[in-house]
């Protein structure tokens, strides 16, 4: 491919063969040189026009480790200030001849559509509700890892679902690896379409644990819930919360991941997200260096395939 825009557009073959090759990136980050010249001559992009700290700190690490020329658009001081448009704010960054753009945006949609007007690969950063790919595959790898395989497990993903992207992301990556998924949340911040999705959907949290092999809770996201239904952060925290006697329902062995940014006491216990005998959140961030590594090596070797032939 290309860009690596969605989960929507890979095959499961593919998904492993970059999961296989962010396991030789992990090694790599713990080695002593973390580095490699895969990326060398290569100048990379990283535009996020919504914060980030996990997502934009690891692109960043993984294409400087990888020997890119990397730059950081500082959004917030850009003529996008002025009026410029996404358009032709990526039309004149395509003019000084990237070839990696890793782009961030609060609209669903805006990262395919500034893909189709630059030469350069593109690597969606996240895009509104949409898809958040790098993080999917991050919980993969990190999931893989803790459970030794990436399909016939049961996993319940909670909260906020319908303002997320990683959690669309993730129900269509298990999906595509045969995994059973569970979303559990409150009615009100379930999606629409859900039906679509071809998931078991609870809204009592010990019914939608039971059993489950993995935890994966989402920050409840208010900056997205304009003019919707916004609950109480203490009524929350008490239906949908994880906490011990919660987490008690899954399986014993059950891991608890949280993409980040993580809001403590409200969907998740600190003590909880703290115990390095359950909770892998830690290991999801180290992960996200490898899978973004990955990714840009597996588009550069596209780009020089192309360039060659
Ligand atoms: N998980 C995630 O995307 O975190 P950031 O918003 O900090 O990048």
């Amino acid at each position: 491919a290309k860009h690596l825009l969605g989960i929507e557009y890979l095959a499961p073959d593919e998904i492993t063969t970059l999961l296989d090759l962010a396991e030789t990136y992990v090694e790599l980050n713990r080695s002593k040189t973390k580095h490699s010249d895969v990326l060398a001559g290569l100048t990379q992009i990283n535009m996020f026009f919504e914060n980030s700290t996990r997502t934009q700190a690891s692109f960043e690490l993984a294409g400087k480790r990888l020997g890119a020329d990397v730059m950081n658009m500082a959004m917030q001081a850009s003529s996008t200030k002025k009026g410029e448009t996404l358009i032709d704010t990526a039309l004149t960054l395509n003019a000084m001849h990237p070839d990696l753009l890793v782009v961030r945006h609060p609209h669903s949609g805006a990262v395919n559509l500034l893909a189709e007007k630059v030469n350069c690969a593109v690597l969606n950063a996240g895009d509104g509700f949409h898809e958040h790919p790098t993080q999917a595959l991050l919980d993969a790898l990190t999931i893989r890892r803790a459970k030794g395989r990436l399909h016939r497990l049961s996993i319940a993903i909670c909260g906020d679902i319908a303002h997320s992207r990683v959690a669309r992301s993730n129900l269509i990556l298990l999906g595509k690896m045969e995994n059973r998924v569970r979303l559990v949340g409150p009615t009100t911040l379930m999606p629409s379409q859900i039906s679509e999705f071809g998931v078991e959907v609870f809204d009592d949290m010990r019914e939608g644990l039971a059993d489950v092999d993995v935890v994966m809770m989402l920050r409840l996201q208010k900056e997205r819930m304009d003019g919707g239904f916004i609950p109480s952060e203490r009524e929350y925290y008490h239906r949908y919360g994880l906490d011990a006697e919660k987490l008690s329902y899954a399986k014993p062995d059950a891991i608890v991941m949280h993409p980040g940014p993580m809001n403590r006491g409200v969907e998740i216990d600190g003590t909880i997200a703290d115990d390095i005998n359950r909770s892998v959140i830690q290991e999801q961030v180290e992960m996200g260096v490898a899978v973004r590594m990955a990714a840009m090596d597996l588009l550069a070797r596209n780009l020089r395939n192309r360039s060659a032939a």
